[in-house]
């Protein structure tokens, strides 16, 4: 068999894994904290170590490259370009340094359209010309696929949706300094924020109470969620409000067939779905109305981007 290694790189952690031809994925690891490499040299140093193993048991003779997706990723130059989200600052040419200590070709991407071209080959977009996949996790991100291709752009950065303007003058984004994207709002550092707000602005008896504010992280939020804490279930409210609106404008962007969602966030399920689909319908021109379908991704381990990633590594067009 021959493989691809596909990376995805989040803000907080980062999965890979060896892939084949038909999308299956094997020597799967997860044991990076992105967030955690001040030096982005060393993140390249664990990724080898992590993955040599892997290389060594199918033989690097067997692998055909690497596929990496990357928030802030352009596949034009192969670099990761001032991200908000990660802790390395300005131009990263990632692409060439995984290379070099790899030994082996690497293309990058950004990891949403990653995500895109995953839920294309293998997932809910199977088949589906017009979509949009929202990632929902550290940050948020988009791919954009119109008429069967992604949208680039001129500098290949097309289709960043979380850093839209929502709630303009509203809540500040600590990475970039803008005010009221999506992102600040819909990604898990977003509802944390909103947890911490709604907590300073009620008495309300809430089961987030019983933690100190800095405890409180998005896995807190959702488990108290499930339980039924009303509060809990209201950032979702709130955050599917925004997401709602957000995807509201986007389908009126580009008519798509679909909105994808996808993500740590979706593990919430009906608690963001519902009232996303609530005011995504609401908003629409009334031609777009009950006809675009909203769904959850159900690739297993969330694993679109990394499939999409190893795409990059099959195909020889641009992905
Ligand atoms: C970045 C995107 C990325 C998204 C998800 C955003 O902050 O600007 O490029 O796709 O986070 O990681
Ligand atoms: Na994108």
């Amino acid at each position: 068999d021959q493989y691809a290694i596909g990376i995805d790189i989040g803000g907080t952690g980062t999965k890979y894994g060896l892939v084949n031809h038909r999308g299956d994925i094997s020597y799967r690891g997860s044991n990076i904290r992105t967030n955690e490499y001040d030096d982005v040299n060393d993140f390249v140093d664990d990724l080898y170590k992590e993955l040599k193993p892997s290389i060594d048991a199918v033989g690097i003779e067997n692998i055909k490259g690497i596929g990496v997706g990357a928030p802030n990723g352009n596949v034009y130059t192969g670099t990761i370009d001032f991200a908000p989200n990660l802790p390395w600052r300005g131009v990263i040419p990632l692409a060439k340094m995984i290379s070099d200590k790899f030994g082996l070709p690497c293309s990058l991407t950004n990891d949403a359209n990653a995500a895109a071209v995953g839920e294309m080959m293998y997932g809910a977009a199977r088949g589906m010309r017009d979509f949009i996949v929202i990632t929902l996790g550290t940050g948020v991100g988009s791919g954009i696929v119109s008429n069967g291709m992604l949208i680039y752009g001129h500098d290949g950065f097309a289709g960043e949706l979380g850093h839209t303007i929502i709630r303009p003058g509203g809540r500040k984004h600590e990475g970039t300094g803008a005010h009221g994207s999506l992102e600040s709002y819909a990604s898990a550092t977003g509802i944390v924020l909103t947890a911490k707000e709604m907590l300073q602005q009620t008495d309300k008896p809430t089961l987030l109470r019983n933690y100190p504010l800095e405890q409180i992280d998005s896995k807190l939020v959702y488990e108290c969620a499930m339980q039924g804490d009303e509060i809990a279930q209201e950032v979702y409210r709130f955050t599917g409000q925004i997401l709602g609106e957000s995807l509201a404008n986007f389908i009126m962007f580009s008519s798509p067939e679909a909105i994808i969602l996808f993500g740590g966030v979706i593990k919430a399920g009906s608690l963001i779905l519902d009232p996303t689909k609530e005011h995504m319908e609401k908003n629409l021109l009334n031609i777009f109305q009950n006809k675009v379908k909203l769904v959850l991704s159900e690739l297993k381990e969330a694993d679109a981007a990394i499939l999409g990633a190893s795409a990059l590594v099959w195909e020889k067009r641009e992905v």
